[in-house]
């Protein structure tokens, strides 16, 4: 076990981080549909992917369905943050639920990319993970126009019923470098490729990357507070250990173990998108407490995004 006889240890807190304003969003529609029209409030899914804000929004009567079968007729349903495909609308409407959206307006904007490559018969190569819940749902936009590819490897072989009719689009929560890369590799073999303006890869993910590049240079291990099954999270574990630094990704302090601090002078510290500011925290304050630390905010980037409620819950 860790000695507190050592000296003073650096905490380095990388910024932005934490909550992005799509996870924002979507956890205050679950509390405002709760408080307006009470529990039990059903969420497809898990409403963003951390265990600590699902296990939080339980508690005050939100109850959390794996598919729209599994909610009772005419019962209240958010759609979580990931976004869905119109046939889990469709479902929806033949249970006669009522249904607030809670997709990020990020994500929709790349499902009506989607839709429009689709409409104008366009092949469209998805850049994602193929299981992960955002690309099921795009992907659900257009089945017979998406395919979906993971990564520069894939990106070299696919094939396209017509390679002069073809449009890409993108998960909003990849690694940037390795989608940037994928995108070229699609550019070089389809001279024509149309894609989105900027890609789609969202301000927090590229944000919250940039950040903790910048706090593992400098760090001997990085702590990556998030769910295992958070996409954005995972990365900026990914992101530190590719600047050469040790990186753990815990859902809280009380996962840290304590043989990975061993040797750890200067700890970064970061949050995925869904991970609750508190949980920095609190982790900082565990810390702490197995002996002196210095506590250091990196980045000075700030980010003022907010997206309007859905109108079911924002109208007085
Ligand atoms: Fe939206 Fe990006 Fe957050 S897509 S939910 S702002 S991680």
């Amino acid at each position: 076990a860790w000695s507190a006889a050592t000296a003073e240890r650096e905490l380095l807190l990388a910024g932005p981080r934490s909550f992005c304003a799509g996870v924002e969003r979507a956890i205050e529609t679950v509390e405002r549909a709760l408080d307006r029209f009470g529990a039990p409030v059903y969420v497809r899914r898990q409403i963003v992917h951390n265990r600590h804000v699902v296990q939080d929004l339980e508690r005050r009567g939100a109850v959390f369905v794996e598919e729209v079968d599994a909610v009772p007729d005419g019962s209240l349903l958010v759609l979580a943050a990931h976004g869905v495909a119109p046939a889990v609308r469709a479902q929806a409407a033949e249970r006669h639920l009522r249904v607030i959206d809670a997709t990020c307006p990020l994500v929709a904007k790349v499902h009506h990319e989607v839709r429009r490559y689709a409409a104008r018969d366009r092949t469209v190569i998805l850049i994602g993970h193929p299981d992960h819940e955002e690309v099921v749902g795009t992907m659900g936009e257009a089945p017979d126009h998406v395919i979906v590819v993971a990564g520069p490897t894939e990106a070299e072989t696919v094939q396209v019923p017509d390679p002069t009719k073809v449009g890409y689009a993108m998960q909003t929560t990849l690694a940037v470098e390795e989608a940037t890369e994928t995108a070229a590799v699609l550019r070089r073999r389809f001279p024509t490729l149309t894609g989105p303006r900027r890609d789609d890869i969202c301000y927090a993910t590229s944000n919250r990357q940039a950040g903790v590049r910048e706090i593992a240079e400098q760090s001997d291990l990085v702590i990556v507070l998030g769910s295992q099954n958070s996409s954005n999270s995972r990365r900026l574990a990914e992101v530190a250990e590719a600047a050469g630094t040790p990186a753990v990704l815990v859902d809280d302090a009380s996962e840290v173990e304590l043989d990975r601090l061993a040797g750890a002078r200067r700890i970064g510290i970061t949050a995925g998108a869904s991970a609750p500011p508190a949980l920095v925290d609190e982790l900082v304050r565990c810390l702490s407490g197995l002996g002196p630390v210095s506590v250091t905010e990196n980045g000075t980037l700030t980010e003022d995004v907010r997206f309007a409620l859905p109108k079911e819950v924002s109208q007085p």
